[in-house]
C-alpha cells in the first residue's frame, strides 16, 4: 500500500469507528445523521470489507432488520429508538419508503473480499428486488420512485416540476413533507404508490438495473440477468442526444442535466452513449478539479455550493468510476477517482463539496467519503 493509501486507510477507519453503533450499524455521521440509512449502509459495508472487519456482514444484516414479508427494504432503521419517527412515518421502527438496493452490489463486492455470503442475507437482497419488480414496475418496463426521497438525490433540480423555482431548502422541506401524505403503503407499510409523485427516475432505475445484475452474478440466477438487461435495454432508450442527459419522464424537469442522471451508464452499452462520457469529461459540463460536478455547469439550475443541486457527492463519483472502469473507459476512471480523492481530502471527507474549491458542506466527516478508499485501491467493479 502506498503512503497516500495507508493514510486513507486510517481516516476511513477512524471514521467508521466513530460512526459504529452497538445496535450494528455506522451511522452517516454520530451528530448529523444519527440513525440508519439504506444506501449509506450498503456503502458502509464494502468499506468495512475493505478494512478486512466482519462488521461488513452485520452492517448489511441490519439494513434488512425491519424487511417486511413482502420484501420491502425501508430507506430508514431507527433501531435504538422506534418511536423517533413515529408521526412523520405513521409507523415504528423505520420508514415507508426505500432508497437504491445498494444491497446485492456490497453483498457482491464482500464475496470478492473473501466473505462468504450468508444464505439469509443472499435471500434477503432477493426479496427486496423482488417487491421492487412487483409493486413498482409499471406498462412501460420502468421502476417508479414514489418520493424524491427515494432516489437518495433529495433536492435534485429533477424535482423541480414537484417545488417550483427559486430553490430554497426551507420550501423543499415542506414539499417533500406533503408528498409523503399522498403515498399509498400496503399492510405492512411500504410504499407501494404516489398519485402525487410517481417518477421513472433513471438514477434509481439504473441502480436497480445494476443490483439485479450484481445479485444474478452472485446467486447464478438467470431470471435476474433477463430482468436486469430489460430494464438496461428500456434505459438506453431514455438517452437525449441533443439535451445529452438520460430522460426520467414528461415531467420538464427530469430533462435537467444532473449527474445522477448519468447513472445509466452503469448498465447500458458503453459505445451507444459515448456522449455521456464525453459530458463527465468536459470542464464546460461535469468535470472539476475536486471531482465531477452535481449538476451541468451550463444549466441554469447549476449552484456549486446548494444542496444536490451542484456539489461533488462522493457516493456518485464511486458509482460512475465503477462504471468507467466496467467499460473499460480507464482515463475516466482514472480522473474520476484522482479528482474526488482531491475532494474528500481538501474537504475534511465531508459529505459533499463545492467541485471547484473543495470546500465541504453538510456533515462533516461523512462515512461514505471513505469510498475514495475503494477508488484508489481498485475494490468495487
Ligand atoms: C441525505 C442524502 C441521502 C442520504 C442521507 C444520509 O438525506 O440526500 O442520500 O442517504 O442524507 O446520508
Amino acid at each position: 500500500m502506498s503512503v497516500e493509501n495507508a493514510a486513507i486507510d486510517a481516516t476511513v477507519r477512524s471514521i467508521l469507528e466513530a460512526a459504529w453503533q452497538p445496535a450494528g450499524y455506522t451511522t452517516p455521521n454520530p451528530r448529523i445523521y444519527p440513525w440508519q440509512w439504506l444506501w449509506d449502509s450498503c456503502f458502509h459495508a464494502i468499506l468495512w470489507g475493505l478494512l478486512g472487519d466482519r462488521r461488513a456482514l452485520v452492517e448489511l444484516e441490519s439494513v434488512f432488520a425491519c424487511q417486511t414479508d413482502s420484501g420491502f427494504v425501508p430507506h430508514m432503521g431507527y433501531h435504538t429508538d422506534p418511536d423517533a419517527a413515529l408521526d412523520l412515518w405513521g409507523r415504528a421502527g423505520a420508514s415507508t419508503i426505500t432508497q437504491p438496493p445498494m444491497y446485492a452490489h456490497a453483498l457482491r463486492v464482500l464475496a470478492d473480499l473473501g466473505f462468504e455470503p450468508p444464505g439469509d442475507l443472499v435471500e434477503a437482497t432477493r426479496a427486496g428486488l423482488g417487491f421492487l419488480w412487483e409493486h413498482r414496475m409499471r406498462d412501460e418496463g420502468l421502476l417508479v420512485v414514489v418520493h424524491p426521497w427515494e432516489t437518495g438525490c433529495d433536492d435534485s433540480p429533477r424535482w423541480d416540476a414537484w417545488v417550483p423555482p427559486p430553490y430554497g431548502k426551507a420550501a423543499w422541506d415542506h414539499s417533500k413533507r406533503s408528498l409523503l401524505r399522498s403515498i399509498r403503503t400496503d399492510a405492512d407499510g411500504a410504499a407501494v404508490a404516489n398519485p402525487a409523485f410517481e417518477v421513472t427516475s433513471v438514477a434509481f432505475n439504473a441502480l436497480c438495473a445494476f443490483n439485479a445484475r450484481e445479485y444474478a452474478t452472485l446467486s447464478g440466477d438467470a431470471a435476474w440477468r433477463h430482468r436486469a438487461d430489460a430494464l438496461a435495454a428500456r434505459l438506453a432508450g431514455r438517452w437525449d442526444a441533443h439535451r445529452g442527459t438520460f430522460v426520467d419522464t414528461d415531467a420538464p424537469s427530469g430533462t435537467i442535466p444532473t449527474l445522477e442522471a448519468l447513472l445509466p451508464l452503469l448498465v447500458t452499452d458503453a459505445t451507444g452513449v459515448s456522449p455521456a462520457w464525453e459530458a463527465l469529461g468536459d470542464p464546460d459540463r461535469f468535470d472539476a478539479r475536486y471531482g465531477p460536478r452535481g449538476v451541468d455547469r451550463r444549466h441554469p439550475a447549476y449552484d456549486p455550493n446548494a444542496y444536490w443541486r451542484g456539489p461533488t457527492w462522493p457516493q456518485l463519483d464511486y458509482l460512475l468510476w465503477v462504471a468507467a472502469v466496467r467499460a473499460g473507459r480507464r482515463e475516466d476512471a482514472r480522473r474520476i477517482a484522482e479528482r474526488t480523492t482531491r475532494g474528500a481530502v481538501a474537504s475534511g471527507f465531508a459529505e459533499y463539496w463545492n467541485p471547484d474549491t473543495g470546500v465541504g458542506r453538510g456533515a462533516v466527516p461523512q462515512s461514505w467519503t471513505g469510498l475514495v478508499l475503494a477508488m484508489e485501491t481498485g475494490v468495487g467493479p
